[in-house]
Formats: C-alpha cells, structure tokens, sequence
C-alpha cells in the first residue's frame, strides 16, 4: 500500500514536470537579443530600407497603397513618421499605437528594433 502511494507521487511530480517542460520554448532571439546586433553607424539606405522590406512595411505603406494613410516608401516619409513618433510607437507596441507589422502578433525582432531606434538616436539621418 505505502509502496503504492510513493509510486503514485512519483509518477505525479513526473506529470507536473513533463508540463512545465512542454510549455517552455526558446526563441533565440528574445532570449539573448542583443548577441551580434551591429547598431553602430546604421545607414538609411542600406539598414533602415532592408528592416522595412524585410518586415513587409513597405508593401502596405507606400505610395501606390498607402494603408493607414501611412507611406514608408521615402526618406521623407519615414522621417514624418520618426518625428511624429508613430514609427516607433508602432513597432514597440507602445500603448496609443497601432501594433505593426498589422497582423502579426509579434513585434519585428529585437536587433531590427535596437537597429532602427540607433539610426534614429543618431538624427535619423538620409545616409
Ligand atoms: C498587412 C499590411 C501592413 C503591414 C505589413 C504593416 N502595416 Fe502598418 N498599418 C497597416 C494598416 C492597415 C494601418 C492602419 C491601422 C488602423 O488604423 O487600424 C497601419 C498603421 C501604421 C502606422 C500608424 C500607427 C499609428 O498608431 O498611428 C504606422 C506608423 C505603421 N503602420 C508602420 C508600419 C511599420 C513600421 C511596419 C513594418 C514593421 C508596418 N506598418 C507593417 C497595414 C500594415
């Protein structure tokens, strides 16, 4: 009987354990985000540009389809909508701000975030 109820708590704390496990996943980069993310010297040309493809920014928010009334297609613009605060806004998901990319329930990845907000540290220059 003692046995039993030994093997039974056993078996218990196995389940409880095997949860716990099943529910932890890593993501790479939210774990370790700053690893190997160059923020130095960030170009708009060449950083900036390929973080708003990449993350399809610019297939929704350009000239030919504006969404949002929000156009990233330009320096321009983007610069609009880095002094008007709503590109960051939007990207971190600060409260008042429409989450971007719409539709995703994540936010783009945290060197992407740590890249464009340098660029804009350093005066979100047309370099
Ligand atoms: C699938 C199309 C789509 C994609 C991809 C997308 N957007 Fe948007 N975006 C929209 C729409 C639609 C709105 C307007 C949302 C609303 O008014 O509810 C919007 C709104 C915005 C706004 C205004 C936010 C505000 O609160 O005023 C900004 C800035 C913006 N998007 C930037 C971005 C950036 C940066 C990316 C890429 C990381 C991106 N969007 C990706 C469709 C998109």
């Amino acid at each position: 009987m003692e046995h039993q109820i030994i093997k039974c708590k056993t078996l218990f704390v196995g389940l409880i354990c095997l949860l716990f496990v099943g529910c932890y996943y890593d993501v790479e980069q939210e774990l370790y985000p700053t690893v190997n993310c160059n923020t130095t010297s960030m170009s708009y040309a060449t950083d900036v540009v390929t973080i708003l493809t990449n993350n399809s920014c610019i297939s929704c928010h350009n000239n030919t389809n504006p969404q949002g009334s929000i156009k990233l297609d330009t320096y321009a613009d983007v610069k609009i909508n880095v002094d008007n605060g709503r590109l960051l806004g939007s990207v971190n998901h600060d409260v008042g701000f429409k989450q971007m990319p719409q539709g995703s329930t994540t936010k783009i990845n945290q060197c992407s975030l740590d890249q464009l907000q340098a660029w804009i540290a350093d005066g979100a220059l047309n370099n």
